[in-house]
């Protein structure tokens, strides 16, 4: 498998979950890759037992000095970047009454802001080096319509939508193609920690939101990260090249648009 054979790709929040099975996936077929975490002892362990082609960088997506030094040691020392992939973000859960300003901030600034301006970066990056790239957006289910608990979160992942949408008309121009990955219900740590939050605000036991969701999907069960790593390739790869500000579905069929 060598779909990606010569690229170089740069996957934010990959020290774990779905950004370290892209990770994966990436160098599986041929690319070097850059895992980009704010635990950056996490990130070094995945680099490490990923093993050769994989680096692993420090970045905070929600400062823009984090961003700017992370690209550049990403491109210090992988030459170039082919490949974005917008992944980290933040879960939080509250009834509107609950929502504070302080949740919102945290999530906006890396949900929203850490996407566009990371997007912003390494299309720079893209443009100046002449580089036809390729621009991937973690969105979610959440994105396609609100949730009742879930305000601030499917706000952020909406606005992650829209920017994919704005960015792909904008960038495809310089031969930069933007488009994102909506995933349902994936399996993992992340949604650990969305458990909890069901299990603080509607009295469920541990676990028990997580096996009804699990039920509810079309396919069956919960997705993997796994589930999701054929789209993350094909849309780096040249098979893509005219796609263009899409955002698709790969959630076990929950959602139709
Ligand atoms: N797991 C799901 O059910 C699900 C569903 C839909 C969409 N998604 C989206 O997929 C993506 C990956 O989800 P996951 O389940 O692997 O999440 P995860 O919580 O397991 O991993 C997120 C990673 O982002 C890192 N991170 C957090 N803040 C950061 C920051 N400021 N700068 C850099 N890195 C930071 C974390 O350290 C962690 O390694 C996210 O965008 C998420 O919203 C997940």
């Amino acid at each position: 498998m060598t779909r990606l054979t010569g690229k170089t790709a740069l996957i934010t929040g990959a020290a774990r979950g779905i950004g370290e099975a892209f990770a994966r996936a990436y160098v599986a077929e041929g690319a070097r890759v850059a895992i980009a975490d704010i635990d950056i002892a996490r990130a070094r362990e995945t680099a490490a037992a990923i093993g050769e082609g994989c680096i692993a960088v420090e970045m905070d997506v929600s400062r823009q000095a984090g961003i700017d030094t992370a690209v550049a040691e990403t491109v210090a020392q992988l030459g170039r970047i082919d490949i974005l992939v917008n992944n980290a973000a933040l879960f939080t859960a509250a009834p509107l009454v609950e929502i504070t300003r302080a949740d919102y901030d945290r999530v906006f600034s890396i949900n929203v802001a850490g996407v566009l301006f990371t997007m912003q970066a390494v299309a720079k990056h893209m443009i100046d080096a002449g580089v036809k790239g390729r621009i991937i957006n973690m969105a979610s289910q959440a994105g396609r319509r609100g949730e009742s608990l879930v305000g601030v979160y499917c706000a952020s992942k909406a606005a992650v939508i829209s920017i994919t949408q704005s960015a792909g008309l904008n960038l495809i121009r310089h031969g930069i193609n933007v488009n994102a990955i909506a995933p349902g219900v994936v399996d993992g740590e992340h949604w650990d920690g969305v458990d909890a939050f069901f299990a603080k605000y509607e009295g469920k036991a541990p676990g028990q939101k997580k096996r009804e969701v699990g039920e509810s999907v079309p396919f069956g069960r919960m997705g993997t990260a796994d589930d999701l790593t054929g789209m993350a390739v094909f849309l780096a790869s040249d098979d893509a090249e005219y796609i263009v500000a899409q955002t698709y579905n790969v959630d076990g069929g929950q959602w139709m648009s």
